[in-house]
């Protein structure tokens, strides 16, 4: 079995500064963050930086386009990802398509763990999909995990990460794919989560929780980097490209409706994560702590996300149904859903 992670993982907070140290020696350097970072006033002063903060949520091959021409006209020698899952993917696909430089990604989100996986997801908006592209060269080479920078998050986006999060954790250990080492660092993702994040979305400034939320996005990009993702992410990205939901919202609405059709798949793994959450090992409990801690965070519904467009979601249901399946993810869940499967439990989330 085999276990990537990033060369080196600083954590801790403050260690964001610590930047400075790894790019010592780079003559020209490409920052890749998003207009809300770039006038946050956080990001990173280094000299013989060049900023694209031009990268959209769910980026798009046009955002990769635009810093990959910043990126060839300053013959860059390290890149440098300071935000959420968006701009860190879409500086992994910078550096897939310019040179083998170094890349060092700052996550600001808690998060999507992108920076600990060898996977990018870029939307392709003419053929309304949003692809996952998983390649060793992907792996950032240095992560930093400063959890003062997810401080600032807000309510609504520290209850979508935090529950991507978590799906992480249960995806990557339920997963076909999942080995010895995977799943230790599902489980620590798995506990965090259970023991954090609703302490983190109660009091944004209570920074114990902050740091355990960000080690707990850590630990799931670990995981699942390593193991994969299954069925809630492959339903999940047809709903982001679709329906421009953000990625750990969509998760959120679906991770009750497409437990409750996994379970019967792996009922050992699963009543597993009812113990990591603290509950009895049963399918209801397990429904109803998940289903309890999106009421708590107060997760939108499915249909809220897609504002009420029920026939709109009904012709799109066998796209997106296609779509889950072709990426890829459903395969390693442990129960294979069929299309049409598929096209139930979307009915059922709504
Ligand atoms: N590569 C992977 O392994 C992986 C895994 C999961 C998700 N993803 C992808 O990551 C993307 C989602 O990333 P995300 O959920 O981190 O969000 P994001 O990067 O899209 O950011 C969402 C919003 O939050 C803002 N924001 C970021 N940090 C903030 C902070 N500290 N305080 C306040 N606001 C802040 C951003 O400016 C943006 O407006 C999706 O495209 C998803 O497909 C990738
Ligand atoms: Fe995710």
């Amino acid at each position: 079995m085999r276990f990537d992670s990033p060369r080196t993982i600083l954590h801790g907070q403050g260690t964001r500064h610590e930047l400075v140290n790894f790019v010592k020696q780079s003559s020209s350097i490409l920052i890749v963050t998003d207009h809300y970072l770039l006038k946050s006033g956080q990001l990173p002063q280094l000299p013989n930086a060049h900023i694209f903060a031009n990268v959209q949520p769910d980026p798009t091959e046009a955002n990769v386009t635009a810093g990959l021409a910043i990126a060839n006209e300053n013959a860059i020698d390290t890149i440098v990802a300071f935000g959420g899952g968006s701009p860190i993917d879409c500086a992994k696909a910078i550096r897939h398509a310019y040179k083998p430089v170094p890349l060092i990604v700052i996550p600001t989100t808690a998060g999507t763990g992108s920076e600990a996986t060898p996977v990018m997801v870029i939307t392709d908006e003419s053929a309304g999909i949003k692809r996952m592209t998983r390649d060793t060269s992907l792996m950032p080479d240095i992560a930093i995990i400063d959890a003062e920078l997810s401080s600032t998050m807000p309510r609504p986006l520290t209850a979508h990460v935090g529950v991507d999060t978590l799906t992480h954790g249960i995806e990557a250990f339920v997963s076909k794919k999942r080995h010895t080492l995977s799943n230790l660092h599902a489980i620590t993702c798995i506990e965090r989560c259970h023991q954090h994040l609703r302490l983190a979305w109660q009091d944004g400034t209570n920074m114990a929780a902050r740091e355990s939320m960000a080690l707990a996005a850590l630990h799931g990009g670990l995981a699942f980097g390593n193991s994969s993702v299954a069925l809630v992410h492959g339903m999940s990205r047809p709903l982001g490209a679709l329906f421009h939901i953000p990625h750990g919202l969509s998760n959120a609405v679906l991770l009750p409706e497409v437990t409750r059709f996994s379970y019967v798949g792996d009922e050992t793994r699963y009543n597993e994560v009812a113990r990591l959450l603290g509950i009895s090992p049963t399918l209801e409990s397990l429904l109803e702590y998940l289903q309890s801690l999106n009421a708590d965070l107060e997760v939108p519904r499915l249909r809220d996300c897609c504002q009420h467009k029920q026939e709109r979601f009904e012709q799109l249901i066998p796209k997106m149904a296609l779509d889950a399946l072709a990426s890829g993810s459903p395969a390693n869940n442990p129960r294979i859903p069929t299309v049409s499967e598929i096209e139930a439990i979307y009915r059922a989330a709504w």
